[in-house]
């Protein structure tokens, strides 16, 4: 066992103590969600799975009311794996991070069409599967399966750096951090599951962000980062690059029936595989920047234009600003991927966040 110490115990006296205390307050205060089973019964595999992938990058909150449409649609891994691709990215669409869709319904395949239904239980055949790494795996070991493995997210991260006060920077820091957190999860075959769970919660609800709520916490009395009285200060982070900024055009071109061209985009790149509507090339933002239309869209002339509308959206790598724009087409061929489609419901455009907005936008106009 690590020799770590704190508050002058050693690892075999606080290890036990910290799992109780963990426990004990899970016992009574987890949160009711719903991938998670109801007391002691066991979680179904597919609900863990999914609901996993889905809270990667994304808060409980977003995450709930897309779990419960996925599992009313496609009730098992069988279903959900029979869908249409197109189906599955419409139901994500707004959930962003697209790229876990699509692996989503690969791994689906897999799983109904190679392992008979039954998602593995094994650590490294879980990593096996698309979409499923070190986290994910580690996860649905210790939630689906009861069995230990140590399953760090950004919640858990907090909880050790405030836990053992380490005030090296995220992301250096990382691996001290798993470090500290393994010695709770190895060899723990009681609760594992619990265990991962409670310190989501509390790291969730109590040891949150900005504002620690130390009075309320189970670990407080052996927390390093209160006793020094730096915890809201942790975990220390590298500073952020500044997030390029980009802008480009988005185009609303209808045809002689009331259709709106639409265009699916390439399987692999940002918003992959999503319906969205047309767009110039994203260039950076500067005082003049160079906005082409594609060959196949008309030009406006901007000199006879009203201030442009335009809608603002954050990327994870960076800004973009679009340009609203009414366009007609030229002769050109139209490229692949592009398409008629009748006006959508704002609410059924299956569009990406992004481009739910611009079309928003657009009908508002
Ligand atoms: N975040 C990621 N997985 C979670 C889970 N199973 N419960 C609560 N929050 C989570």
């Amino acid at each position: 066992m690590t020799r770590t110490k704190t508050n002058n115990k050693s690892a075999d006296e606080f290890v036990p103590e910290f799992r109780g205390q963990v426990l004990n307050w899970y016992d009574k205060h987890q949160r009711i969600l719903p991938w998670r089973a109801a007391g002691g019964k066991v979680p179904d595999p597919y609900h863990v799975w999914l609901s996993e992938i889905m809270l990667q990058q994304t808060t409980v909150g977003a995450v709930k009311p897309y779990f419960l449409k996925f599992i009313e649609m496609w009730p098992s891994v069988e279903d959900l794996a029979a869908a249409e691709t197109e189906d599955v990215m419409k139901a994500w669409a707004g959930l962003g991070y697209y790229a876990r869709a699509r692996n989503l319904h690969k791994c689906a395949k897999v799983v109904a069409y190679e392992l008979s239904g039954v998602f593995p239980r094994d650590e490294s055949a879980l990593k096996a599967l698309p979409g499923v790494g070190d986290y994910t795996s580690a996860a649905i070991r210790t939630i689906a399966f009861n069995k230990p493995a140590t399953v760090m997210d950004g919640n858990i991260e907090r909880i050790m750096a405030r836990y053992f006060a380490v005030t090296d920077p995220l992301p250096k820091s990382k691996p001290q951090l798993k470090m500290l957190a393994a010695q709770f999860f190895d060899g723990f075959e009681a609760r594992p599951g619990d265990f991962a769970q409670a310190l989501m919660d509390i790291g969730a609800t109590i040891c949150i962000g900005k504002t620690p709520r130390c009075v309320l916490c189970p670990l407080a009395e052996g927390c390093q980062g209160k006793a020094k009285g730096i915890a809201e200060t942790l975990p220390r982070k590298d500073k952020k690059k500044a997030v390029p900024k980009k802008i480009g055009h988005v185009y609303w071109i209808e045809n002689e029936e009331g259709q709106i061209l639409l265009h699916r985009r390439p399987d692999k790149g940002l918003l992959g595989g999503m319906a969205a509507l047309p767009t110039s090339d994203w260039v950076k933002r500067m005082k003049s920047p160079d906005i082409s239309a594609p060959l196949f869209i008309k030009s406006s002339n901007k000199s006879n234009k009203k201030q442009p509308m335009s809608i603002h959206h954050v990327f994870t790598h960076f800004e973009l600003e679009l340009i609203l724009e009414r366009s007609t087409l030229t002769n050109a061929p139209l490229p692949d991927g592009h398409y008629w489609s009748n006006i959508p419901k704002p609410e059924e455009t299956g569009f990406p966040t992004v481009f739910q907005k611009a079309f928003v936008a657009f009908i508002k106009d």
